[in-house]
């Protein structure tokens, strides 16, 4: 049996250009299930980029991505949707709405927002009380995100990842402009999902706390990914 079904995340020598813009050129990447993996390189190395392509959002010319089990390409990416949660660096939270609102939105996402309110159970409002809790938000569930700070908004996005119920996490660059111990409490607390059998792809930027709390850290360079030590 072909071991490839122990994996989250699959890349297979992932090629990929913006026209003639050579971005990733063979990019090899197993995450197991209940892992957390960190990847940095340099501003424009195709972080993003790659995170996308995990994501389904972008398609590589070449090479495959196998994601829970599904060939992406293939078109798996419809039955593993709603199990990715793709948390980008500006974080897709809905201003003027409540943080508990925001967290709710993970399970009606296609919805017009104006159809929604009041068509969530009281289990699914129970629910997202306790991402939101999950994440240290005990009691802001009311607070417009707008008037959260810039740590607390990014737990509501992994609030709405929890609640999601999303078995992949993949986050582009999670503590940028937080200090030090705040960037250190979320990405311990991001890393901890994988107790909840969570695997975990993080574009960091801070090598030591990469090293320190994820099982294994990448480079992004020249179009590859390489280990770091
Ligand atoms: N839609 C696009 N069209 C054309 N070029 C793009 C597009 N998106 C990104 N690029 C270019 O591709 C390269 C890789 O971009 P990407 O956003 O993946 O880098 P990154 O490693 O995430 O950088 P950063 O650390 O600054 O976020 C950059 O040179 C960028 O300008
Ligand atoms: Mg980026």
């Amino acid at each position: 049996m072909s071991r490839s079904a122990d994996y989250a995340v699959e890349l297979k020598d992932i090629f990929f250009s913006y026209g003639s813009n050579s971005i990733l050129r063979g990019v090899n990447l197993e995450v197991g299930y209940g892992e957390a993996v960190a990847i940095m390189g340099r501003s424009g190395s195709g972080k993003t980029t790659l995170l996308k392509i995990i994501a389904g959002l972008l398609r590589p010319e070449k090479g495959y991505v196998k994601v829970l089990g599904h060939y992406l390409q293939a078109g798996g990416l419809n039955s593993v949707k709603g199990r990715i949660a793709y948390i980008p660096q500006t974080l897709g939270l809905i201003e003027g709405e409540s943080a508990l609102y925001n967290v709710l939105l993970a399970r009606a996402p296609r919805k017009p927002l104006r159809f929604i309110t009041g068509l969530w159970g009281g289990d699914d409002v129970e629910g997202a009380v306790e991402a939101l809790r999950l994440v240290g938000l005990n009691g802001v569930g009311r607070r417009r995100v707008e008037t959260l700070s810039g740590g607390e908004k990014q737990r509501v996005a992994i609030a709405r990842a929890i609640f999601q119920g999303a078995v992949l996490l993949l986050a582009d660059e999670p503590i940028s402009n937080l200090d030090l111990d705040t960037a250190e409490a979320l990405v311990n607390m991001m890393v901890s999902l994988k107790l909840r059998g969570l695997s975990v792809i993080s574009v960091m930027h801070d090598r030591q706390l990469a090293l320190k709390y994820f099982d294994r850290v990448y480079v992004l360079d020249g179009g590859v990914l390489r280990e770091a030590g």
